[in-house]
């Protein structure tokens, strides 16, 4: 059976923050572990696009609602991409695939019966999209606080409290239904509280899948969200081929945050045992990220972007901190003190200088050529041990506790090495000679198997140590099962070039080009629309208020402690400008005097560490995060308008 998992459909009310990468990453790592050990697996993630908080968001900012949903659903891909992380399919769920199987469920739900017509009127939350149905309007919302509102209209009911035994009877008989213990006993003690039937349609909005033959409800947004989990599979497709693969595919493991815990544990599977569908195989739910104390999210308005932390520290950076610091499960802070702090002690001063010290020492005592190994007997470091606690907490999602599994390891390697003392071993000549091989290759072995363990974990970083060590393939390839130590190499191998895997990060600089990075983010075009036709477009007055001119840069500097930056002196003809350019990554600043840019020339000033910036370069973002600059004709006359 393929190990198929899936991610929350995210709304698209606003573009990606921490929150939503922390799942989508541990999603990833969860996929690469499972593929390691030569398990098939498969990931789904998407994009929640309909209901009453998409047509509101869109509306505030006179969008139509596709339009809106089109940006933002890209902003989430994108998103993924740039930090490497792997999806087997996406859903949108305003694909026709998807209506067409919402609305498939939702006759098989009327023919069983499930379904009566009647009327909401009472509290609902448009953040959480709750029918509350129990006390007064105004009150706190149960999920999240929020106040919520009236909701008075005619609905169709699913037939919820008739599922309430079934529903114990599942969590009893699969313990592993609902993880972890806690969100599981909360789950019983609503499911035994008692179910009230649910509102699945809504009258008051229209942003939405409609009913099959009563076009004026349109279906409520989680009934139509959690069957994203099927449309994105390949169900009710009309393609003989897509409904296999979801026969294949389907049950899945869903990966949700403990806020939709309800929906997932309670009301989906009802929607299934209602339908005549098989149920998913259980729901593994993580806690929240927090930030300044209160869960990241868009509507209190603390959310950490992933892409500043990816440009200054890197992906594996990210995804190490939130899987290591955060205990899966529980809620867990994030500041970027805390992730500079695990980044030096855990990564620089860690896993990456035992690799740096070990690979220097085989370059000066050996050559650089691996020695090998001529003790027949004594004791190797505990790699057994290792690799049986890391692939056993991972097996039950204890990410932070099968980091540390590896994070010992490596203390270890360096005490033996330390206490060793290849340099005195070194001075012994012919005596110690050997003794000093078996030291290296020892350390040498533990580096492999770091980089095999904590591939699924840190990518990028154990595919680099594993060039570094001279290995042919990946570590990823490489199952867990059958590492061995001491195994025969290919023949003496040389070591790759070496680079440090994690540099050292100056904690007072790097915090200021974080915060510089997250200021001077370029704001998503969504968030910025102005009033307009209403499907996105602007009028040829709103552009004819953008003055950009065409500019010689005269002179470009770096700006100290801030890596991404460069101050760049630009001649317009009219007059000089000075202007901060977050191109430092993407430009040497001696190539750039004498280049011809286009600037935004009526931007009002700001001040980035402390320099006045009066403008903006225009430049096209790559996929890959970098800049590359606008250029024009070289004879176009600086101060020429764009229009
Ligand atoms: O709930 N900490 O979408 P959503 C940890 N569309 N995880 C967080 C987080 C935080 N501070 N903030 C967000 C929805 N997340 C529905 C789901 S599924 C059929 C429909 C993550 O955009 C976490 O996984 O509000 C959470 O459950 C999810 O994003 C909610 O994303
Ligand atoms: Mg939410």
């Amino acid at each position: 059976m393929p190990f198929t998992l899936t991610t929350p459909l995210y709304y698209v009310n606003a573009r990606p923050h921490l929150g939503h990468a922390y799942s989508t990453l541990a999603a990833d790592a969860m996929v690469r572990f499972q593929r390691q050990q030569r398990q098939e697996a498969f990931l789904l993630t998407g994009t929640d696009e309909h209901g009453q908080k998409i047509e509101r968001a869109a509306a505030a900012q006179n969008i139509a609602p596709q339009a809106f949903a089109d940006a933002i659903s890209a902003e989430f891909r994108s998103e993924w991409d740039r930090l490497g992380l792997h999806y087997d399919a996406f859903i949108r769920t305003t694909e026709p695939r998807h209506t067409r199987a919402v609305q498939d469920v939702f006759e098989r739900l009327r023919r069983n019966g499930a379904i009566y017509k009647g009327s909401y009127s009472g509290p609902y939350c448009v953040s959480d999209e709750l029918f509350v149905g129990e006390g007064k309007v105004g009150d706190p919302c149960p999920l999240c606080g929020k106040p919520t509102e009236l909701v008075s209209e005619e609905n169709y009911y699913f037939k919820l409290s008739a599922y309430g035994d079934q529903l114990l009877k599942l969590y009893q008989d699969n313990p592993d239904f609902i993880r972890p213990e806690t969100r599981r006993n909360e789950v019983i003690a609503f499911v035994k509280s008692g179910l009230k039937d649910v509102s699945i349609t809504r009258t008051s909005i229209t942003w939405g899948i409609p009913v099959p033959g009563d076009e004026k409800h349109v279906l409520y947004v989680w009934f139509d969200a959690l069957i994203g989990y099927l449309s994105g599979m390949g169900y009710a497709s009309p393609n003989e081929a897509d409904r296999a693969r979801w026969e294949h595919l389907w049950p899945a493991w869903h990966l949700v945050g403990k806020e939709i815990v309800r929906f997932h544990c309670v009301y989906w599977p009802a929607f299934l045992l209602a339908a005549g569908l098989p149920l998913p195989r259980g729901i593994i739910a993580h806690g929240w990220l927090l930030f300044d104390e209160a869960k990241m999210s868009k509507s209190v308005g603390n959310v950490v972007r992933p892409e500043p932390i990816r440009q200054v520290l890197g992906a594996d950076a990210l995804r190490y901190f939130l899987l290591r610091e955060v205990s899966f499960g529980q809620d867990g802070n994030f500041s970027y003190a805390a992730l500079i702090d695990r980044y030096n002690a855990d990564l620089a001063n860690g896993w990456g200088n035992l690799a740096a010290r070990l690979l220097a020492m085989i370059d000066k005592y050996c050559g650089g050529r691996v020695p090998p190994l001529h003790r027949t007997s004594g004791a190797i470091p505990p790699v057994n041990q290792t690799r049986t606690h890391f692939v056993d907490n991972m097996e039950n999602w204890q990410f932070s506790r099968a980091l540390e599994a590896v994070w010992a390891l490596i203390g270890q390697t360096d005490r033996y090495i330390s206490a060793a003392k290849p340099w005195d071993l070194a001075k012994g000549g012919a005596a110690t000679a050997a003794q000093l091989d078996d030291v290296l290759r020892d350390g040498y072995e533990v580096l492999r198997w770091t980089a095999v363990l904590l591939a699924a974990i840190l990518p990028e970083s154990a595919e680099r140590l594993w060039q570094q060590l001279g290995l042919p393939g990946k570590p990823q390839g490489v199952p867990y099962a059958t590492l061995q130590w001491n195994m025969p190499l290919p023949a003496g191998p040389q070591l790759g070039a070496r680079a440090p895997l994690f540099p050292r990060a100056d904690k007072v600089k790097t915090m200021e080009e974080l915060k510089i990075l997250e200021e001077s983010h370029q704001p998503s075009a969504i968030s910025h629309q102005s009033p307009g036709a209403g499907d996105g477009r602007i009028s040829i007055d709103d552009f004819g208020k953008v003055e950009m001119r065409v500019g010689t840069i005269v002179a470009a500097e770096r700006i100290e402690k801030a890596d991404k930056l460069l101050k760049l002196t630009v001649d317009i003809g009219a007059e000089v400008r000075t202007i901060c350019a977050g191109i430092a990554k993407s430009y040497d600043p001696a190539t750039l005097p004498g280049r011809k840019v286009v600037i935004v020339a009526n931007l009002a000033p700001r001040k980035l560490r402390g320099i006045e910036s009066n403008g903006m370069i225009v430049a096209a973002t790559l996929p890959d995060g970098s800049a590359a600059l606008i250029s024009v004709p070289d004879d176009t006359p600086n101060g020429a308008r764009l229009k």
